[in-house]
């Protein structure tokens, strides 16, 4: 066998991702083809994911885009050699509909399947960058659902260093962005309308900076910036959020939440850095696409001689290219556990340093 194919299937909240990987027998593995359904202008009514719409979604889009990208790379369902998908953390329907289509394709084609850590698929994704990263490094892992400090020293070898008592730092921009009157998800439209505010116009807290260890904490920041605007009358006030003689302020408190966000963000991990004594960094998870905290990072770590690697920006939200790859990467590494039966099992709660 010349090299393996790997169909990668992600289905873990509100983005259906399909992904084929070619794993040469050596080098590093390749993409070959992946697609995407985005579940965003869905969930929008809503402010935030609806676990029930997103499950009925990807029970919709899994075949249709297996069938994608399977034809952008001139190979059929029966070329595959192995089945990955997305085995947890995540919304337990939403990854049912993964491990289900999963099991069914593994049974029909006699080929094994390989449930996939959602965050070892966000770690490993700039792999597939044109800088790839070499072992061992630090990782700072923000997602919308976890914020965790890890130190990575090989496939499957991940020692957390440091994660969030409360609120995913994706969590403090869509809460904080929700609060404004933005659409969800709130990250990337509080970062665009902070880009005309100014970033020291509201004293916001730094939630644990000096606490003296790799932990975070933003739930507090959340509740300060819920403060201001109570104090400047707009709580829940639509018309006021919407009022472009307000924008400017409103600009000032999304400058001053993303920067606050950052700056620790940045803090912590050049301390992970300092005290793992390690000079590469990995940033991986939706927030990793945030323009300021790339920036701050850039510069801090230039000043120290430490190099930044980052998944291509439009791997940093969910794909299912992470997920072939981690499987991949795992069978490279020849730490994969392949199963053929038809196991049907997922794990909404699943601690990454714990696999
Ligand atoms: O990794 P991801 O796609 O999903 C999870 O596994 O949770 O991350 C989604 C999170 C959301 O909280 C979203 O608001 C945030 O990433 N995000 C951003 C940006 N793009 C996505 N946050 C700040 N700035 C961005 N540009
Ligand atoms: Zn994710």
């Amino acid at each position: 066998m010349s090299e393996r194919l790997i169909l990668g299937i992600e289905s873990s909240c509100d983005e259906t991702g399909l992904a084929l990987v070619a794993l040469p027998q050596t080098g590093a593995p390749r993409l070959l083809s992946h697609a995407l359904h985005s579940q965003i202008d869905m969930h929008q009514a809503y402010g935030g994911v609806v676990p029930e719409l997103a499950s009925r979604d990807h029970i919709r889009r899994v075949v249709p885009l297996a069938r994608q990208v399977l034809s952008e790379s001139g190979k059929c369902m029966a070329d595959v050699d192995v089945v990955a998908y997305t085995r947890g953390p995540g919304l337990a329907g939403a990854l049912l509909v993964g491990a289900g289509v999963a099991c069914a394709l593994g049974a029909a084609l006699s080929k094994p399947l390989l449930g996939v850590h959602h965050l070892e698929g966000h770690l490993l994704s700039p792999f597939l960058s044109a800088d790839p990263p070499e072992f061992p490094f630090v990782a700072l892992l923000v997602s919308g659902g976890h914020t965790q400090l890890m130190r990575v020293d090989g496939v499957g070898r991940y020692e957390l260093l440091g994660e969030t008592v409360d609120d995913a730092a994706g969590e403090a921009f869509d809460k904080s962005a929700k609060l404004m009157g933005l659409p969800y998800p709130g990250g990337p439209h509080l970062s665009r309308l902070a880009s005309s505010g100014n970033p020291g116009a509201f004293d916001l807290p730094r939630p644990m900076l000096h606490s003296g260890n790799l932990d975070f904490s933003f739930a507090g920041l959340k509740t300060a910036v819920r403060t201001h605007l109570v104090r400047l009358g707009w709580l829940d006030q639509a018309d006021q959020l919407a009022d472009p003689a307000n924008a400017p302020v409103l600009a000032d408190l999304a400058a001053s939440t993303q920067t606050a966000i950052v700056e620790v963000l940045v803090k912590k991990s050049l301390a992970a850095l300092k005290s793992t004594g390690l000079k590469r960094v990995v940033v991986a998870g939706g927030v990793g696409a945030n323009k300021l905290l790339r920036e701050q990072l850039d510069r801090s770590c230039a000043k120290r001689g430490i190099r930044v690697h980052y998944p291509e920006l439009h791997l940093c939200t969910d794909n299912g290219a992470m997920i072939a790859l981690a499987a991949a990467m795992r069978l490279q590494a020849g730490q994969a556990n392949l199963t053929t039966e038809p196991t049907f099992d997922v794990k909404p709660r699943w601690d990454l340093s714990a696999i």
